[in-house]
């Protein structure tokens, strides 16, 4: 399988946004990908409690459009976001519209008195996990609540899936610098990223699902 750079595929992300093609639009693929691969492949899925882990980028702006997606099947999502600012305006916008679905989706923010708590109850109690922490812009040393919640996700007995690449793993290398989430089954984008194919093992079953990058995008990269 022909693989990609994560410097590849920010290359091709950014030649998709001069053809006209936005972030968004290939985030809202992205999202609806992985709430599409969940509802094909797991049984009685809007019987089951699914929680998503997001970190502040993209990785967790996916995960956004794929709980908005899910309450639209009729599943019971809460939201877990580490952080307080997103950093990205597409991240940022998904996150705004999540908030606005206050009878479908549950969110939980460091806001919470009792975030750790809170945060271990969701992820210990859930059935499946999306896990979206980090995908390709991990950088350095983990920080908090980030590597708490990726032991977390690890004891959980939940059905793990991965947004793009199991968080921790590092996308260029397939090296685990500190930890990572260990995941059984990894939807990622357009093409799977070099250290995804390295470490099946952690990944657990790889889909890769295209998100309407035009091919002129990938001229030159
Ligand atoms: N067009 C699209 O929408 C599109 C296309 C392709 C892929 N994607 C998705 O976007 C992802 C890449 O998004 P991204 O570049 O925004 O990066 P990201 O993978 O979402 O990671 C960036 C986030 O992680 C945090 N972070 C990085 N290292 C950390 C550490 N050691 N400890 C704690 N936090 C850390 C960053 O916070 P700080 O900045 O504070 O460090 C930032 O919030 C891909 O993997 C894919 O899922 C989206």
């Amino acid at each position: 399988m022909q693989t990609i750079t994560p410097e590849q595929m920010d290359k091709i992300d950014a030649n998709s946004e001069k053809l006209g093609i936005p972030r968004v639009l290939l985030m809202e693929n992205a999202g609806r990908a992985v709430a599409e691969h969940l509802k094909n492949s797991l049984k009685d899925i809007a019987d089951r409690k699914v929680v998503v882990v997001a970190g502040t980028g993209n990785n967790g702006g996916d995960s956004f459009v794929a709980a908005r997606h899910l309450a639209g099947y009729g599943v019971r999502v809460t939201v877990i976001l580490l952080g307080r600012d997103l950093k990205t305006s597409e991240a940022a916008l998904n996150w705004r519209g999540l908030k606005s679905m206050t009878k479908t989706v549950k969110v939980l923010t460091l806001d919470h008195p009792s975030f750790d708590e809170a945060l271990e109850k969701h992820v210990l109690g859930a059935d499946i996990i999306i896990d979206a922490i980090f995908g390709t812009g991990i950088r350095g040393v983990l920080r908090e609540p980030h590597s708490k919640a990726i032991d977390l996700i690890n004891r959980s007995k939940a059905y793990t899936l991965s947004v793009d690449i199991p968080s921790g793993l590092d996308p260029l290398t397939g090296e685990i610098h500190d930890k990572s989430v260990i995941a059984d089954a990894t939807v990622t984008f357009h093409k799977p990223k070099t250290g995804l194919m390295k470490r099946r093992d952690i990944a657990g079953e790889v889909v890769v699902a295209p998100i309407g990058v035009p091919p002129e995008a990938e001229e030159g990269v």
